[in-house]
């Protein structure tokens, strides 16, 4: 058993600024389930968007978040991250993250770049490896912290929770060590910070760590869960997609890239007054129409429009990925197809981060801090990862004095069971069908139909998969089946529960948003058994 003060589960950008905001006043453990840089953060491109420019204002920001929310951004949360952007991005290059920009009189100006749902240039940004400084520069500055100490390949199981004084407190997390062994962390505080859940589907731009963990272990543990229907579809990933899908960033339509269906013709005039730079999810939906309408399997973003020199320099990483690919991009058409990218609902959390079991806090992606309601506005998820995790820290510090030592929870049942190799073939098996019927039933455009077949064949699916759980020998692939199981159950029930089409979630049989009533948060939440 290991003890700390503050126990940090996933080293992305919300885990690490979390850790490097409380390890002034404590000890701080991260656990990590792969390398310690491995994370979505790690591959983010657009950027950061906060409010930087004179032409632009925190009204704006504030404004573009909350039309693309969809009528379920809580306002208070939305100003909160605007306001308190600016000063975050500070902190990043305080702790060496260097951003894209020039020098004016001696003075660093950022370049602002635009996406989608933007009425300004907002995203600061580092060429198109924004994800990749930050994570760098963040894990360098915690590996140099003498009070925080990196455990990788630990994942986390569950978390650990006991009843005190009739109410439930987290006390720290099972893991699962890269020895195969089952140890207990306690923490005093516990921030889950372990990011999306892309790879419930099929095709995803998300890494293959991005299995809902987060939200699974809260779930068990019986923390609220809040608008899992949600899932947000990126536009353009790279045609044909290859095991994690290859993103090509809405950075280049804000660079002028524009769609265009195989014939040639630009489309999105037909869609939005913001054509191709339209929230995210019409234009997914757009692309969805095209590609269905037509019969064919991807549509073509076209940056050829730009100077070469200008497309090579500001999207150095895209471009080389292309031309492996065989495409030059600054001459020639991307193929691009839609891909599930970003989970907007997860641990519901106040504005402090604290979710509603004591002593946890959430932040980054797996937390639904009510920013991003019923449609993320891009390049907002780092922002609210860094926001909300400062101010998360910022609770903890004040917070973690009045709170008792943790007590010792009991440990983990059967954690050392034999696993029959066949039955395992056969779940993998699951696995993919299940990522498959994701895809198929409850993606960009969703049914009652549809959602009641994927909820019959998941639920048996996760039977199965529990059952082979409770006898097995605990390894992490079997741990990721069971989150992913849980996590495509709980998504499909949120989708049911909605009988309108909101954001992200359209369904033919409701294809209109219900103006009878005040827009509705879907809220989850498991009885415990004490
Ligand atoms: P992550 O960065 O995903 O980190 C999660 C961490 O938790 C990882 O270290 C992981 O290993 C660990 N973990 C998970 N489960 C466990 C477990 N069971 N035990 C222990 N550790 C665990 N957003 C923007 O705002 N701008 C962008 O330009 C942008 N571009 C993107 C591009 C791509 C390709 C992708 C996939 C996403 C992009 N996003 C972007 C979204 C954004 O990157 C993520 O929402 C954000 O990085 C999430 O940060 P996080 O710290 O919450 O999670
Ligand atoms: C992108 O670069 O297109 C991703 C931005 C985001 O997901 O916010």
């Amino acid at each position: 058993m290991i003890k700390t003060d503050f126990l940090v589960i996933g080293s992305g950008i919300a885990g690490l600024t979390f850790a490097l905001e409380v390890a002034e006043k404590g000890s701080v453990i991260m656990v990590t389930k792969k390398k310690d840089t491995e994370s979505a953060t790690n591959y983010a491109q657009g950027g950061i968007a906060t409010v930087l420019d004179s032409s632009d204002s925190y009204k704006l920001h504030i404004d573009d978040t909350i039309e693309s929310g969809a009528g379920l951004c809580n306002r208070r949360a939305v100003e909160l991250m605007i306001n308190e952007g600016p000063q975050r991005i500070f902190d990043l290059e305080k702790w060496g993250v260097e951003f894209s920009g020039s020098f004016d009189h001696g003075k660093k100006v950022l370049s602002l770049g635009r996406e989608g749902g933007h009425s300004r240039d907002r995203i600061v940004h580092k060429a198109d490896f924004t994800g990749r400084e930050v994570e760098s520069r963040l894990v360098e500055r915690c590996k140099d912290h003498s009070n925080i100490e990196i455990y990788e390949h630990y994942a986390a199981v569950d978390l650990a929770v006991v009843n005190n004084a009739k109410k439930q407190r987290c006390v720290g997390v099972y893991v699962l060590t890269s020895d195969g062994i089952i140890n207990i962390i306690l923490g005093r505080i516990t921030v889950l910070s372990t990011g999306g859940c892309g790879q419930v589907y099929f095709h995803t731009t998300n890494p293959p760590i991005a299995t809902g963990d987060g939200i699974a272990m809260a779930y068990r543990a019986g923390a609220s869960i809040r608008n899992l229907e949600f899932m947000q579809f990126h536009p353009t990933a790279l045609y044909p997609i290859k095991g994690q899908a290859f993103l090509i960033s809405e950075a280049v339509r804000g660079f002028g890239g524009i769609l265009r269906t195989q014939d040639g013709a630009p489309f999105m005039k037909n869609y939005h007054k913001m054509k191709d730079l339209a929230p995210r999810d019409i234009v997914a939906r757009a692309i969805d129409n095209e590609m269905k309408t037509r019969g064919e399997e991807f549509v073509y973003l076209d940056i050829t429009g730009r100077h070469p020199t200008e497309v090579r320099e500001r999207f150095p990483t895209i471009y080389k990925h292309c031309l492996k690919q065989n495409i030059n991009i600054t001459k020639e058409l991307i193929p691009v197809v839609p891909a599930a990218h970003y989970m907007c609902g997860g641990v519901l959390t106040n504005l402090s981060g604290k979710t509603s079991l004591q002593g946890l806090y959430a932040t980054g992606e797996v937390a639904c801090s009510g920013v991003h309601g019923a449609n993320r506005l891009a390049s907002n998820s780092l922002l609210e990862a860094v926001v909300f995790s400062h101010r998360a820290a910022k609770s903890a510090k004040s917070e973690i004095d009045s709170l008792p030592e943790p007590v010792v929870p009991p440990m983990m049942k059967n954690p050392y069971g034999s696993s029959d190799k066949e039955e395992w073939v056969l779940v993998s098996h699951d696995l993919f069908q299940l990522r498959k019927l994701m895809w198929d039933y409850v993606g960009i455009v969703r049914s009652n139909l549809r959602l009641e077949r994927a909820r019959r064949r998941v639920e048996i699916i996760r039977h199965e998969v529990d059952d082979l759980y409770a006898r097995s020998r605990l390894t992490e692939g079997l741990l990721e089946l069971r989150n992913i199981a849980l996590v495509a159950f709980l998504i499909i029930r949120s989708a049911i529960r909605r009988r309108e089409s909101r954001g992200l979630h359209y369904t033919t049989d409701y294809p209109h948003e219900d103006t009878s009533k005040k827009p509705q948060n879907t809220t989850l939440r498991r009885r415990r058994r004490s």
